[in-house]
């Protein structure tokens, strides 16, 4: 068994982990922290794990990780550049939900994210999280930079297109829509009811901390610096990302194939049949990617659809798969769940 521990038990990606690792045949909890509900028993807190998990919250400061072989960080950015050290000199594995690992310039990283990093040694090692990418890497990774919920989705609807070279890889650009469980648990006006609902925005334009993120995961599949115009928005979906990607053709490819060549071998990415139209409900609650391709009128520009749930394929269920990967399970394990429909 794989005795696991998650740091920041309370949010929505924490939550999630719970609701993936209490299934996870492989998998024993055996830390779960939260500064608020610390000594809370979990399934008090969140009644859907009523009889599924028996542990309290522990507070973070106080907590032994020592009987721990992977610590899940589900806590803002920030945090697990400041324990990471520490749990990987123990031998305990580090799985970061969050950022504080995935932009490999530091600088760059400290100019988006507004703060000095804590462990700036960690980050060549640390490992790009995304499986359809690197699980050769992550087999022998220490410690994972799990990716972004729009980067996730975004890059996976371009890599074929950019591996192969077929795109104006200068010109591209991501319509991105999520749900509001995007922005996490904690209180905050946006996210009220009021607000978030019956309503459609877009939201920091001019520069969201996920482009340097794409922008950096897409360079290393084309080899070369790409352009990307990235927009993100929020709509009153509780899950779900769906991803409107435009790209124009340099040359003429059959996208279909294309797609389905490339991911054939992917347990998590769905390339769905010509003529589709991906729906986020489609992957509710589910670690899948489902993609269409399409290409308007057969003219030059190729439109990828890509969905996701934000706090599986986005979050949770990734990092589950990267645990797996690292573990030599297989990848699957404890995360076939069926999407939830309606
Ligand atoms: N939501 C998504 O769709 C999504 C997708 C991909 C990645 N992520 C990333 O995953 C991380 C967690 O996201 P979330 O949506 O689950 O956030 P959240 O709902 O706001 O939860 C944050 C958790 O971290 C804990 N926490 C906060 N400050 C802490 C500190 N200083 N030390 C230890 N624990 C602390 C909180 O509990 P206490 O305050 O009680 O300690 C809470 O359990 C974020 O970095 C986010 O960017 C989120």
């Amino acid at each position: 068994m794989i005795n696991a521990g998650i740091v920041g038990g309370t949010g929505y990606t924490g939550v999630e982990l719970l609701r993936i690792l209490v299934q996870h045949p492989k998998v024993k909890l055996k830390v779960i922290t939260s500064r608020q509900e610390a000594g809370t028993g979990v399934d008090e807190l969140f009644s859907s794990l009523r009889g599924q998990i028996a542990l309290k919250f522990s507070d973070p400061a106080k907590v032994d990780f020592s009987k721990c072989d992977v610590v899940f960080f589900a806590t803002p950015n920030g945090i697990a550049m400041q324990q990471a050290k520490a749990l990987l000199d123990s031998g305990i594995k580090v799985i970061d939900l969050a950022a504080d690992f995935r932009i490999k310039d530091v600088a760059e990283w400290e100019k988006w994210y507004g703060m000095t990093h804590a462990a700036p040694e960690l980050v060549a090692e640390a490992v790009y999280g995304l499986p359809e990418v690197n699980r050769e890497k992550i087999r022998d990774a220490r410690l994972i930079a799990n990716p972004g919920c729009y980067p996730t989705a975004v890059q996976l609807g371009f890599i074929p297109l950019i591996e192969a070279g077929a795109v104006d890889a200068d010109h591209l650009i991501a319509d991105t829509k999520s749900g509001v469980s995007g922005a996490g648990r904690k209180a905050e006006i946006h996210t009220l009811y009021a607000e978030a609902s019956d309503n459609f925005k877009s939201y920091a334009v001019p520069g969201h901390r996920h482009l340097p993120e794409i922008r950096q995961g897409l360079s290393e599949r084309s080899n070369g610096p790409i352009g990307l115009t990235f927009v993100p928005h929020l709509t009153p979906m509780i899950r779900g990302i769906h991803a409107t990607l435009y790209a124009r053709l340099t040359r003429d490819v059959d996208l279909q194939t294309l797609y389905e060549n490339r991911y054939a071998n992917e347990p998590f990415v769905d390339v769905l049949p010509a003529g589709s139209h991906p729906e986020t409900r489609s992957v509710r609650g589910s670690n899948f990617c489902r993609i269409a391709v399409h290409r308007p009128g057969n003219g030059d520009t190729a439109v990828i659809l890509s969905v996701t749930d934000n706090l599986v394929k986005g979050a949770a269920g990734q990092a589950v798969q990267n645990m797996n990967i690292m573990y030599g399970l297989p990848e699957t394990t404890g995360i076939r769940h069926v999407p939830l429909l309606p």
